[in-house]
């Protein structure tokens, strides 16, 4: 698995090649991507022109499941594998639940830092930060994390679309050091690429992220599910991003089949 080495230069945005975090923005509309990015994405939406409404699905699922976090009286919220900023994002969410919600933006890409620091840091209840998916632990103790998190209290992490760049035994690993660190009444709320809903287009899609530092792994929903052994796993399971409780009309035929989703509760 190739990723950025520990100690990454956070000045070197690294444009000459394609990074998921500028991918991902391309898809939903974005500015902040350079031409890498750009190419890369459209290679996607070459193979498969519904990837730009499954990136859209899975924002949609962030809101309704940060919502249902705060609803149940979360307060205090870990977004890993952020991303850069997007209309929704998770403390615009949760603090239209309630304005005293507190949260921590982590992504490893540091051009998320960089915007971050404009737009999520637009208060004091929220902060960003540069972490590993794959270094939890060391992120957990981090002071600054620690100063608008206080983990004896219920928590929901977020790791929305970002397993999929890690191997097996990272995935699983991120997640149990989540279970060990925060409360009961904690939530993990969780979103993954997979080959399943589109067998014949899948390989062609995944070269989209040859070039980048990761690569990706699709996983099944099997694999997905089993990331949250241990969590009381809510209904409807780990379903389809957006057959995951959907709001209003509901999911519609036109809808993607690219991503899982998940929420769990520990008890
Ligand atoms: C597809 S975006 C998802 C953004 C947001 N979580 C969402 O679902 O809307 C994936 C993000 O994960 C970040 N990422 C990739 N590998 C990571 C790692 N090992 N640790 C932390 N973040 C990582 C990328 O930089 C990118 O910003």
């Amino acid at each position: 698995m190739r990723q950025p080495e520990r100690g990454t230069d956070l000045t070197d945005l690294q444009t000459d090649r394609p990074h998921p975090a500028r991918i991902y923005d391309y898809w939903l509309g974005g500015k902040d991507n350079f031409l890498p990015d750009r190419q890369a994405a459209e290679h996607a939406i070459s193979a498969a022109a519904d990837i730009p409404a499954a990136a859209r699905e899975n924002r949609a699922f962030l809101r309704r499941a940060v919502q249902l976090a705060a609803r149940s009286g979360v307060r205090q919220f870990i977004d890993v594998g952020a991303g850069l900023p997007s209309p929704g994002n998770v403390h615009q969410v949760a603090q239209s639940v309630d304005p005293q919600v507190r949260v921590v933006y982590v992504d490893n890409d540091p051009i998320v830092l960089t915007h971050g620091r404009a737009l999520l840091v637009d208060n004091r209840s929220t902060t960003v930060l540069t972490g590993d998916v794959r270094e939890l632990d060391e992120l957990f103790e981090r002071p600054e994390l620690r100063a608008l998190v206080d983990l004896s209290q219920p928590v929901a992490v977020l790791l929305l679309a970002v397993l999929h760049f890690v191997t097996d035994e990272q995935a699983r690993e991120a997640v149990r050091q989540v279970y060990e660190r925060v409360a009961p009444g904690s939530y993990l709320l969780l979103s993954h690429s997979t080959h399943e809903g589109n067998p014949e287009r899948a390989a062609e899609v995944a070269k989209t992220w040859d070039k980048t530092a990761s690569g990706i792994r699709l996983r099944t929903r099997a694999q997905v599910t089993e990331l949250f052994e241990g969590w009381e796993l809510l209904e409807p399971g780990v379903e389809f991003v957006p057959l995951w409780r959907p709001e209003g009309e509901g999911a519609t035929d036109a809808s993607t089949r690219w991503m899982y989703a998940g929420v769990g509760r520990k008890s």
